[in-house]
């Protein structure tokens, strides 16, 4: 690092909150370029993180960037209601056609957190119901609201005592919940039951407002529930008048191969929480419903300085062209089939990955210790340091920090993906030497 990195960097403990400059791994980047990042020595990186799903088009898109200089030389700041311009009205048009089902009306915010409470505050609103259902596991965010249906750890809530007024039952699980029987049927078999009891002991469904869920768990460890147990939640709910609420705040914008999630599973929500890739990395969300119930939720309800800004729509606007224009969605599906077989492949050779699990761009790849098969977040720590040293960068994700998150941009190449791989492949070895591990060799 230079001299002037280094110094500036040492003050890093004195001007941040930890929780703000400790996470994994604070690389010194001084620019970004497509898929890399670049540091202050014009070190390149690969980038497998999308700035945690953020940059599906790619770091700097020229059409982002441009849409971005074009916005800012005629409006920076737009308080919507106060004032309305024309790229929030095209923004809403052009989602509202990517959208599934009669998703069709928005709250424009600025963050994933707010999207989410949006979603919960017009549930609650609409339905007079007081309870929110999440599911164990979920990552919805750090507000208290928000915080109050996450649980994908428990550090995140610690002290914080978030509201009561939420029950939660298990995601689905297939692999490790049951290993041996038809996962399919059972995880089915068991979200019954446990809807079963909840409503039977501890709150009626008629008390209930929404159930939140990701429909592909993020933050908990990137876990792909069935088909048919989505399709079963949809059927709950609609059985007892709740409103389901998709938070696709990490899955949207082609990241599982198509728009959203809810259309790889087939599976429509009531109301939507989008944000991260939105926007190509400006900050912008939405809460996303049926204008029916939108309507329902009358003008001071809810509000917002920042949200919706001309800057961040015009970038929305532009990122939405790209993903079509260079068929980001299809690319998305093949690169992933391909990093999929690749590194299932990889699996073979290191006892020490326990899993490869993946839909589209969004795959996990799960650490474990090979003698007791127990998630190793240690090991994996390790290996990406190892990975970084060998040039690219992955991000983490599980109640242990188990698991490899690979969220390439959606641009990424064959031998972007073949590249990074390799150099997860090499990271592996050395660890496996470190620690004198052995690796299998077919
Ligand atoms: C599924 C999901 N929901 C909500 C959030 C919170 O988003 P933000 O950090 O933009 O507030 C995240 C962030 O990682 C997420 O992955």
């Amino acid at each position: 690092m230079t001299q002037d990195w280094t110094s500036l960097m040492a003050h890093m403990p004195n001007r941040f909150a930890p929780s703000m400059s400790k996470d994994h791994p604070n690389l010194p980047v001084v620019r970004e370029e497509g898929g890399y990042y670049v540091g202050p020595e014009g070190q390149k990186y690969l980038d497998f993180t999308s700035g945690i799903a953020v940059t599906n088009t790619g770091h700097r898109h020229p059409k982002v960037v441009a849409a971005i200089k074009e916005s800012a030389d005629h409006l920076i700041h737009g308080p919507i209601g106060v004032i309305v311009y024309e790229s929030i009205l095209r923004l809403a048009d052009e989602l509202a056609g990517v959208l599934p089902g009669n998703l069709d009306s928005f709250f424009f915010s600025n963050s994933g957190t707010e999207a989410v409470e949006g979603a919960i505050k017009l549930a609650k609103h609409v339905t007079r119901r007081p309870y929110a259902v999440s599911f164990t596991g979920c990552f919805h965010g750090r507000s208290l609201g928000a915080l109050s249906v996450s649980t994908s750890k428990s550090k995140y809530r610690r002290f914080l005592q978030p509201s009561g007024l939420v029950y939660q039952i298990p995601y689905a699980d297939p692999r490790s919940r049951f290993p041996d029987e038809n996962p399919e049927v059972r995880c089915v078999e068991e979200l019954e039951k446990d809807f079963e009891r909840l409503f039977a002991h501890q709150v009626t469904p008629e008390e209930v407002a929404c159930v939140i869920l990701e429909p592909v768990l993020g933050e908990g460890g990137y876990v792909i529930p069935p088909k048919a147990w989505l399709k079963k939640v949809r059927e709950i709910c609609d059985r007892h008048g709740i409103l389901l609420i998709f938070d696709e705040v990490q899955t949207g914008f082609g990241r599982t191969g198509d728009w959203f999630a809810a259309q790889s599973f087939g599976v429509t929500p009531d109301i939507m929480a989008i944000a991260k890739g939105i926007a190509s990395g400006l900050p912008l969300s939405a809460t996303v419903a049926p204008k029916e119930l939108m309507n329902q939720w009358p003008m001071g309800s809810h509000g917002t300085t920042f949200g919706g800004n001309p800057i961040a729509c015009s970038a929305a606007l532009a990122t939405l062209e790209v993903i079509r224009e260079e068929n980001l969605l299809e690319n998305a599906r093949r690169m992933g089939a391909h990093a999929m077989e690749r590194l299932k492949e990889i699996q073979r050779r290191h006892p020490i990955v326990g899993d490869v699990r993946g839909i589209g761009l969004m795959i996990g790849i799960e650490i474990i210790h090979p003698d007791t098969g127990k998630p190793d977040g240690e090991a994996t720590l390790r290996i990406l340091d190892l990975a970084l040293e060998e040039g690219v960068l992955f991000y983490l994700c599980g109640n242990h920090g188990e698991v490899i998150r690979m969220i390439p941009p959606l641009t990424v190449t064959r031998e972007q993906i073949d590249e990074g791989i390799r150099m997860l492949d090499r990271a592996l070895t050395r660890f496996e030497q470190e620690t004198q591990q052995p690796a299998t060799v077919e």
